[in-house]
């Protein structure tokens, strides 16, 4: 279906009303196949938006947003007896409900993933991650559909280049597929992940550690620091934690004794945006109504009526002090699309 002039308030969690000149809702595979092979027609450009969790409008979108809502969540195949089930979601499936139901199931891999907004057909996309666990971890396949011509491509994992809150669907295949389904490899045996320390310890509160008080430790750590988008417009992180040498990071060290540092791959180490940002004193501040969340300096939010443009100001302004008090260059992880 397609509609025109459309308002995006409830299409970005920032809730940032900006127009959309064209959007298309796309139900089924089959409409996207249609769509495609006509692709001709389609006022260009062209942006796939999943539930709007990690975007920044700053003016009105001129051209076509594509907007999936393929739904449907099944178990494809068992495989109990090599301890493993495949399960598929449409791209348009809520995240975390398709994580409550995988955990009800007793099917465990996503189950750290709990909370995170947004939908299933943006997780390869974006390889979401939290609390020691990233989604590559778990994703079997992406059933895609090329937006040049309609035809039907399907990434194996190994295709997908998965990186820190990166893939190729990011990269050199940017905006090229829409994904529409995506095949998750879960345990019926669940190995749970308890190596973030603040998680164990909501576990242990709980009582027993089994996948369901796994589920409810996280969403009760994401309740008590995040910001509901539902309440206060937001995107979770809005930069990534940077990765730096480990001689940058032991020289950091050196000069401010209690950064957080963590071993990322051989010969790098992985920095918190989160306190380099408090430690700049941003916490809590607000540019009329773009601010910084009271609880995690990661967090822009939204108090009301901001603009896009003031929140990308706050963000400039942040990357601006941390450069200059650490050295550091941070980097986005919201996508900002519009003129700015
Ligand atoms: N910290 C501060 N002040 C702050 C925020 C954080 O000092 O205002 C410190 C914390 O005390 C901690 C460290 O920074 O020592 C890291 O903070 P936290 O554990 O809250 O995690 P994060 O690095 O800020 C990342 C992900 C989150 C994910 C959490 C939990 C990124 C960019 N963010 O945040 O993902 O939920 O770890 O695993 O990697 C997202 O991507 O949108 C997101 C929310």
């Amino acid at each position: 279906m397609i509609f025109k002039n459309i308002p995006l308030g409830k299409y970005n969690t920032f809730g940032l009303n900006y127009k959309a000149e064209f959007m298309i809702q796309i139900e089924t595979e089959e409409e996207a196949t249609d769509i495609f092979h006509k692709n001709n027609t389609l006022k260009k450009p062209l942006l796939i938006l999943g539930g709007g969790s990690n975007i920044l409008f700053t003016s009105d979108y001129r051209g076509t947003i594509l907007y999936p809502q393929i739904g449907g969540m099944k178990v494809e195949k068992e495989e109990a007896d090599n301890g493993y089930i495949i399960v598929s979601a449409g791209a348009g499936v809520n995240w975390d409900d398709f994580v409550a139901w995988s955990v009800n199931e007793g099917f465990g891999g996503i189950e750290n993933l709990s909370l995170i907004p947004g939908k299933a057909g943006a997780t390869p996309v974006q390889n979401i991650g939290a609390y020691g666990v990233e989604v590559k971890e778990s994703i079997l396949r992406v059933k895609t559909i090329n937006i040049s011509d309609g035809s039907v491509r399907i990434f194996r994992n190994d295709e997908c280049a998965f990186g820190y809150r990166n893939s190729i669907f990011k990269n050199s295949e940017k905006g090229k597929y829409l994904v529409t389904r995506v095949y998750y490899k879960l345990s019926v045996k669940p190995l749970l992940n308890l190596s973030y320390e603040s998680l164990k310890e909501e576990v242990n509160k709980l009582g027993e550690t089994t996948l369901k008080n796994v589920r409810q430790a996280v969403i009760n750590i994401r309740r008590s620091k995040l910001p509901d988008p539902e309440i206060t417009g937001n995107a979770g992180s809005f930069f990534k934690n940077p990765v730096v040498k480990n001689s940058v990071a032991e020289v950091l060290q050196n000069e401010f004794p209690g950064m957080p540092v963590y071993r990322d791959t051989e010969g790098y180490s992985k920095l918190a945006s989160g306190w380099l940002i408090d430690q700049c004193g941003w916490k809590g501040k607000r540019y009329g109504d773009a601010g910084v969340h009271e609880k995690q300096a990661l967090v822009l939010v939204n108090y009301g009526k901001a603009t896009g443009i003031e929140i990308y100001g706050l963000s400039e302004d942040i990357k601006k002090s941390v450069l200059d008090k650490f050295g550091i260059r941070l980097e986005r992880e919201v996508e900002v699309v519009g003129v700015i």
